[in-house]
């Protein structure tokens, strides 16, 4: 009597813990705010589809973890030893082959399962349904950051490249062709959808779409060296007629530098920079105009050693044409601007001065990186001079 009695306390005590534990779990874990990596809020076409089918699989699963976690907390408890037992006593009836009993939990679950792989089917050929006026972006993953290619106007040309921010339409379907330039990568918006290994030599599609306008964060999760943990990016997605201007924006040069402090930053630029770093139309060969300026394109061109639809082998830098139309840089990790990011085409707030100052005196501080393996940015050893002309005129780049 004693035991069926602490059996049964036992059982519901376990039963409270289990369903409160796992509320207050998820409860936590839907926080955007504090969990900005987080696949139970989604915020996209294809996370709301991932997460219909798994809450429902979820809430079966639970329902049968809670069934076999009580049953065997009564078990346990009903059929303990006891200090005043006697060997032998109260030892269960052994028993052996019940056929029935066993066909039985061996369908039933089979039966779970098959009903549930109905379902995941039917959403993972969801998942790469793409509507015809989707808009193609191809991702590469690099050590360690990401580099984003558009074709927006579809002739089969790159017009747009940047990196880190990927800045997208809300509301259009976007096809992802996921690439690498150098190891194994892999792409991760939660918000959006699940995760898409960047393979090298390969391309693989992952088709995403944002419900509204935000700022979504996301994160490489394949190791790939060094700065594997701190390989983040970010997704914008504008209205669409922010959209547009953004690509009006993209696509036009920038305007040219106007203090004296920024005219000598885009020569140290040139000279120091451009070796690695793309600002259209300027390579280390550039010639200054009569105004002692150098003439940027109005869009990536093949002659200026980038080649449309290919690897950026010889590209291993970011594209910093219209830096400052990102929010953040250097992999996601520093802020461009004071005001945090927002979906708009630029961030109204004051440029970030120190986060970029940081950053020229040391990027190793920043980011682990291995620059003599052709992994990451050196260390110029630029003095604070420099640095402040470079400074004043990274923050033209609009
Ligand atoms: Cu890239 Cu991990």
């Amino acid at each position: 009597m004693r035991n069926k009695r602490n059996a049964t306390i036992a059982a519901i005590v376990g039963v409270i813990v289990c369903i409160g534990g796992g509320y207050l779990l998820l409860r936590g874990m839907t926080n955007a705010e504090i969990f900005p990596l987080n696949t139970l809020n989604p915020r996209g076409r294809q996370s709301q589809e991932i997460h219909d089918l798994a809450v429902p699989v979820f809430i079966v699963a639970g329902i049968v973890f809670i069934i076999i976690e009580v049953g065997l907390i009564w078990l346990f408890a009903r059929f303990r030893r006891h200090s005043d037992d006697e060997d032998g006593v109260d030892e269960p009836v052994q028993q052996h082959g019940k056929t029935p009993l066993e066909i039985g939990w061996t369908i039933v679950p089979a039966l779970i399962l098959a009903v549930l792989a109905v379902f995941n089917v039917q959403t993972i050929l969801e998942l790469d349904d793409a509507s015809s006026d989707a808009l193609t972006v191809t991702v590469e993953g690099q050590q360690w950051w990401w580099q984003y290619q558009y074709d927006t106007n579809s002739d089969g040309k790159t017009d747009i490249i940047t990196a880190t921010q990927m800045v997208i339409p809300a509301g259009r379907d976007v096809k992802l062709r996921i690439q690498s330039n150098d190891v194994i990568h892999s792409f991760w918006i939660p918000a959006l959808n699940g995760k898409k290994d960047a393979v090298p030599g390969h391309t693989q599609d992952l088709v995403m779409t944002a419900n509204e306008p935000g700022i979504y964060e996301g994160q490489c999760t394949e190791f790939c060296g060094l700065s594997h943990g701190v390989m983040r990016m970010q997704v914008k997605a504008l209205s669409a007629p922010d959209y547009e201007e953004w690509i009006e924006r993209m696509t036009t040069a920038p305007e040219q530098p106007e203090t004296e402090l920024a005219k000598a930053g885009q020569a140290l630029f040139v000279g120091q920079c451009a070796r690695c770093h793309q600002i259209n139309g300027i390579t280390p060969e550039s010639e200054p105009n009569s105004d002692g300026l150098y003439e940027y394109a109005d869009e990536p061109l093949e002659d200026y050693g980038i080649e449309v639809g290919s690897t950026l082998t010889n590209k291993t830098a970011p594209n910093l044409t219209h830096l400052m139309l990102r929010d953040t840089f250097a992999a996601n990790l520093l802020d461009l601007y004071q005001d945090v990011p927002t979906p708009v085409v630029e961030n109204e707030g004051e440029p970030n001065i120190n986060n970029l100052k940081r950053w020229l005196r040391n990027p190793e501080d920043v980011k682990p990186m291995d620059p003599d393996n052709n992994q990451g940015m050196p260390n110029l050893g630029l003095s604070e001079e420099q640095i402040d002309q470079l400074v004043a005129f990274l923050i033209t780049l609009k």
